[in-house]
């Protein structure tokens, strides 16, 4: 694992409720996810995002989480049991190398990939992944902390995800974050 990689007992952190003052999870997913729809968190953590997200989509929906750290998906696993979240769950480790996600290809409504891509040793791979895993007119919502990312560093993230094919449809104002709205077309 490389030295970028957040420890995995900061995702207790990062799950805490005192987030949501600065960071509002349900405000920030509720315009791009409908009742229904199958949706990716990538990078997952313990859930700050997930769990909102299972609750966005409700009971037909379906939302699958990636993360390279197991001890983060045994902590997700925690919170969406307690949560009776799990039927709508569907939980994954994966590794440097691959997402594992090759089986959802064009079938994702809403990706969601959050303080997550200055982690990663392959930013294009990584992004490339997921826009294979998104349908036509599928979005990904993808953000930067600023503490980690310079505007000009995510700049040209932008620039890699528009080489992959992806639209930037939408910078939308996220606390303490660099955000953009990309659409598969
Ligand atoms: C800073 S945390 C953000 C977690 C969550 N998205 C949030 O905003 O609360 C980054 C997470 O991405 C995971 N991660 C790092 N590199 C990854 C990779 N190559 N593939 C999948 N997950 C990765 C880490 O294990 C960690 O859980």
């Amino acid at each position: 694992m490389n030295d970028k990689v957040c420890p995995w007992w900061l995702g207790y952190l990062l799950a805490s409720p005192i987030r949501t003052l600065a960071q509002n999870p349900e405000k920030i997913l509720r315009p791009y996810i409908k009742v229904g729809d199958t949706t990716l968190d990538v990078g997952s953590a313990m859930g700050f995002f997930t769990l909102p997200m299972a609750r966005l989509v409700g009971e037909r929906g379906r939302v699958v989480c990636v993360d390279l750290q197991e001890k983060m998906i045994n902590g997700l696993r925690r919170r969406a049991s307690r949560g009776g979240l799990m039927d709508r769950m569907d939980l994954r480790v994966c590794t440097p190398a691959s997402l594992n996600i090759d089986d959802l290809a064009g079938t994702i409504d809403f990706a969601l990939a959050f303080a997550v891509v200055h982690e990663v040793p392959d930013a294009k791979r990584f992004l490339s992944e997921i826009y294979v895993s998104l349908n036509k007119g599928g979005v990904l919502l993808f953000s930067e902390p600023t503490g980690h990312v310079t505007e000009e560093t995510f700049g040209e993230t932008l620039s890699i995800a528009s080489s992959i094919g992806f639209r930037i449809a939408e910078k939308p104002g996220i606390r303490r974050s660099h955000s953009a709205l990309l659409v598969k077309e």
